[in-house]
């Protein structure tokens, strides 16, 4: 590789199992407000304009790769995984011609804030140090390495907790685990590392002992929640927490009006028009975009999915990948799967499930149905209980319902089949056959009344 450039270079440490955490996936993958740690550290390098970003990947290094697919990095690979020295000397070749500053980043440090690392790279600059640490001042610094100070304050080393003596372990002042460096003399003092200690592992934080005579200073985080490393399920939950706690101020703070925000659930890639009203307990997850002046109902689920402005949500709804026109209402209690679409001012009532399916503008589905692979025209009533029969147990068929059509109760279609334009559709109906343009189709036994089977009537004999 060797990229020739005099801008920042970043690094981000990602090949470390996690084993914390317990699990078959990736430490960096796990996800925090539905992105991907290792997605939040790559956009903090982005954001100072990092070329090139190199990625160290080693345990799950292929799910790692495949989840950086598209990205505009380098990917080199640390095995065996030897600690966090041996992993930035990992990336030492593809950026051995490399003049400007180097960042470096821990793949599971998904709350440092951008401002904190464009300070930190700021900082460095401007005090021409070997190194500068990204540090913070926390209430409990249990297993984070503590930075040591002289009398005079100068950055001396970074003793990891499992090498502290008791009084070290006392310091609150943690590192990071982001850094920024001259590569010249990181590289060179990485060379003197040794994995003499407590992890038998060759340790970044040895660095800055060894590069202290050339100067290396500390840069303090804006807020200490930024420092919160994941290194297990609880501190996963931990930055969780954090990261909700941001996103709900975020849209509050946009127009958006949360009635309990502890209780709502927003993922990153999700954005949210003025004057939408959000009840207690929504989850709204992956890239959905809502617009204005909405209403989302208690207990919502919505993913993926396009809402307009005006749209009403009513309570316990589900929604994946749809579409919402403007001003239509959903719900209570409907369930719009993949590729649903609701026309502008349509309306989906409760215990109607939709898939692959769009229902035109000012038409009605408003009980007890499932719509699916149907294309439904405009100002179509869907009698209550209707049901498209889309799959003969092999393949998927569809079912097309035109403009103006009036669709009886307890109807179903067997599809493929086409009910053309004002067409009438009587209750009860099983539809196997096209119903021509403003014809009456009824599709059921008629009645016989029988008399005298009923039961026997008051006074009658038996
Ligand atoms: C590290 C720091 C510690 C700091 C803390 C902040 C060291 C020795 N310690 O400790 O001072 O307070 O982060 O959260 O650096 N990794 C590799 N290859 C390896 C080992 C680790 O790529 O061989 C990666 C991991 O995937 C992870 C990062 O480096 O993203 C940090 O490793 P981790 O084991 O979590 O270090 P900590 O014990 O948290
Ligand atoms: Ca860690």
């Amino acid at each position: 590789m060797g990229v020739k450039t005099s801008e920042l270079a970043a690094v981000i440490l990602a090949a470390g199992q996690g084993k914390r955490m317990k699990s078959r996936i990736p430490k960096v993958l796990h996800p925090v407000a539905g992105r991907p740690m290792i997605h939040h550290v790559l956009g903090l390098a982005k954001s100072v304009g990092a070329s090139p970003i190199i990625v160290v990947v080693g345990h799950g290094a292929e799910a790692v790769r495949e989840a950086l697919k598209g990205e505009e990095l380098y990917l080199v690979v640390q095995d065996p995984q030897l600690g966090t020295g041996h992993a930035v000397m990992q990336a030492r070749k593809a950026i051995e011609d490399h003049e400007g500053d180097l960042l470096i980043l821990c793949g599971d440090m998904p709350l440092i804030l951008p401002e904190t690392i464009s300070g930190l790279v700021a900082h460095h600059k401007e005090l021409g140090c070997a190194m500068t640490v990204l540090v913070g001042t926390v209430e409990d610094p249990t297993g984070y390495g503590r930075v040591l100070r002289t009398e005079e304050g100068r950055v001396l080393k970074i003793v990891e907790e499992g090498d502290a003596s008791p009084g070290e372990r006392s310091v609150r002042e943690v590192n990071s685990g982001a850094y920024c460096a001259r590569p010249g003399d990181l590289f060179q003092a990485l060379e003197h590392l040794s994995c003499a200690n407590s992890q038998g592992e060759y340790y970044l934080t040895d660095a800055v002992e060894i590069l202290s005579p050339k100067g290396v200073s500390a840069y303090q985080c804006s807020f200490p929640e930024e420092i919160l490393g994941v290194n297990d399920r609880v501190e996963l939950a931990r930055a969780e927490a954090v990261m909700q706690h941001r996103l709900r101020l975020k849209w509050m703070r946009e127009g958006v009006s949360l009635v309990d925000p502890a209780s709502v659930i927003l993922g990153v890639d999700v954005t949210i028009g003025r004057d939408t009203v959000i009840e207690p307990r929504v989850t709204i997850q992956g890239r959905t975009e809502i617009g204005t002046e909405c209403q989302i109902g208690m207990g919502c689920v919505i993913r993926d999915s396009i809402i307009e402005d005006g749209v009403v949500i009513r309570p316990y709804s589900v929604i994946t990948e749809a579409h919402i026109e403007q001003g239509a209402t959903v719900g209570p209690f409907c369930h719009l799967r993949p590729g649903s679409r609701v026309g502008a001012g349509a309306r989906v009532g409760n215990f109607v499930e939709m898939k692959n399916t769009k229902l035109g503008r000012k038409s009605k589905a408003p009980h007890l149905s499932y719509l699916g692979d149907a294309e439904i025209g405009e100002e179509v009533n869907i009698g209550a209980g209707t049901i498209t029969c889309n799959y003969d147990g092999r393949e998927k068929h569809k079912t097309i319902i035109e403009d103006r059509v009036f669709v009886g109760s307890d109807t179903q279609f067997v599809a493929p089949v086409r009910v053309m334009e004002g067409a009438v559709v009587g209750a009860g109906s099983t539809i196997t056959e096209d119903v021509p343009p403003g014809a009456l189709a009824i599709a059921r036994s008629r009645q016989v009344n029988i008399p005298g089977r009923g039961r026997k009537r008051k006074g009658e004999e038996s």
